[in-house]
């Protein structure tokens, strides 16, 4: 294999997606004891390393799927091998830098992007290199194209808008009209997830069809009309986020409407595309093909839950509680990350398919995985109906007497949550190890270890 940064990538983001679980855990763990470790990493600091640790798995291990199917599957020449170094450079010193921000305390930023804003130049410029690199190969080289890379083109551009548009509260036009503040904050938050859903989906339908071994599942019409829906959804199913603003009843109405449609067409799409497979295609990417399918049951469950909750009245108990980390966790590590795992799942047989993994930590991994996921998704939901009732039923009852009522809720998230972190582990280090064995040829990551090491002094 020649070039080896996609492969690098996908390391960085199964490492990031480690340490995001290690947070995660231990965010859990101060819910049952709050003073832990409180004068060295409080609730309020691990909450965004933990944030920023699993959005920054989601998107770099689409960006590394992208370049590796363009360049080792498609066989596509990219336009410059130097610009997919610097993007990787790039984005590696600028994830020192956010943990860094977070160790020292210079948290400026807001909500998921909670790290110093200078930091989000660099992201931004990273982005930007992607875009060029991608563009530049695919325009020069493919004609026709199927959706995936409408999907995936439009996810970078997109992601270069919405990251900037989150950082327009910097500029005092913004800030000084909370509505309009507010507005543009929540009305980013909702299209950043777009668009990495945009890469994420173009990357499932990527896999279905070359697991079905036919392009043209890629190019029909219904996957063109859900690149459409997605993109409306993109654009404009912010709605939900904006909740608390005045805005008119039909936009709410109008964006709810759009999202639910896109995931039911996502789950149409996954079911049809099982149905046509035969028994050998399933059997060849046998942990990507699993994956896809508990993808789905994902969908299918966030979907009663999303509809459930975006009745108007049902949402005004739920804001602010545990529902919604449950709806973000949810969709987040039920659709996002097992579309990912399927990814680097076929990605793996794809570069090596006689390597041995370990197959009992996969097999024990993955069931591990989808267990634990369900139980920790139904406590955080009781956690959440638990402090809604707290919140807008229950009368002279203090919050600390409610956290003490929710102890077990909070010890079985913590259970639950240790389910799902062995799980991750054990798929993750599997990965990992499979990576970098293929990873043979070292030259690659000394010389990004020595420039790293120069970029960090320099720093200092
Ligand atoms: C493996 C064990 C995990 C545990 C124990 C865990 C635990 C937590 C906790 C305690 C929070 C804070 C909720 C609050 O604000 O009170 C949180 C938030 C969050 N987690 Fe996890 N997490 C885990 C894995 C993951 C993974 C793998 C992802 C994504 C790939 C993820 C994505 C998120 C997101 C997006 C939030 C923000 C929720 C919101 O603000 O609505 N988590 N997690």
């Amino acid at each position: 294999m020649k070039n080896k940064t996609a492969l690098l990538f996908l390391i960085l983001a199964l490492t990031a997606l480690l340490i995001g679980v290690f947070f995660g855990l231990l965010a859990a763990l101060q819910y049952i004891i709050p003073d832990l470790l409180k004068d060295y990493i409080p609730f309020n600091k691990v909450r965004p390393f933990h944030v920023t640790s699993t959005i920054s798995w989601i998107v770099l291990c689409a960006t590394g799927s992208i370049y590796f199917f363009i360049t080792q599957i498609e066989h596509l020449k990219l336009f410059s091998s130097k610009l997919i170094h610097t993007h990787f450079i790039i984005f590696i010193v600028t994830g020192i830098g956010i943990y860094v921000s977070f160790l020292t305390g210079k948290m400026e930023g807001r909500e998921y992007l909670a790290y110093s804003p200078i930091l989000t130049i660099p992201i931004l410029l990273g982005w930007i290199l992607f875009g060029v690199n991608y563009f530049k190969t695919i325009i020069q080289n493919v004609k026709n194209w199927p959706v995936y890379y409408w999907m995936w083109g439009t996810g970078i551009i997109f992601m270069i808008y919405h990251l900037s548009e989150a950082h327009f509260w910097l500029i005092p036009n913004f800030r000084e009209y909370f509505i309009r503040d507010i507005s543009v904050q929540w009305k980013s938050y909702g299209s950043f997830v777009g668009s990495w859903n945009m890469l994420v989906y173009g990357i499932a339908i990527y896999i279905m069809s070359k697991i079905k071994k036919d392009e043209s599942s890629a190019r029909g019409k219904t996957v063109f009309f859900f690149y459409f829906l997605g993109l409306t959804n993109l654009m404009f199913g912010w709605a939900h986020h904006t909740y608390i603003i005045p805005t008119q009843p039909w936009i709410r109405y109008v964006a709810y409407g759009v999202s639910m449609t896109e995931w039911i067409l996502l789950i149409y799409i996954i079911r049809e595309w099982k149905k046509s497979l035969t028994k050998e295609d399933k059997k060849s990417y046998c942990m990507a093909y699993k994956f896809l399918i508990t993808a789905d049951f994902w969908v299918f469950l966030n979907l009663i839950l999303a509809l459930l909750f975006s009745i108007p009245a049902i949402n005004f108990f739920t804001h602010g509680t545990h529902i919604t980390v449950a709806h973000s966790m949810g969709t987040t590590i039920g659709i996002n990350t097992t579309i990912l795992f399927a990814s680097v799942f076929f990605i793996v047989s794809k570069i090596n398919p006689s390597f041995k993994i370990n197959q009992f930590a996969v097999k024990y991994g993955r069931n591990l995985f989808r267990i634990s996921l369900f139980l920790f998704w139904i406590t955080l939901l009781i956690a959440g109906v638990k402090k809604s009732y707290w919140m807008y039923f229950s009368e002279n009852i203090f919050f600390s007497e409610m956290q003490d009522s929710l102890y077990y809720v909070y010890l079985a998230i913590f259970v639950f949550g240790m389910g799902l972190a062995i799980s991750i582990i054990s798929l993750g280090t599997v990965l990992i190890r499979v990576l970098t064995k293929t990873l043979k040829n070292q030259e690659n990551l000394v010389l990004y270890s020595a420039t790293l090491l120069i970029i960090i002094n320099y720093q200092y």
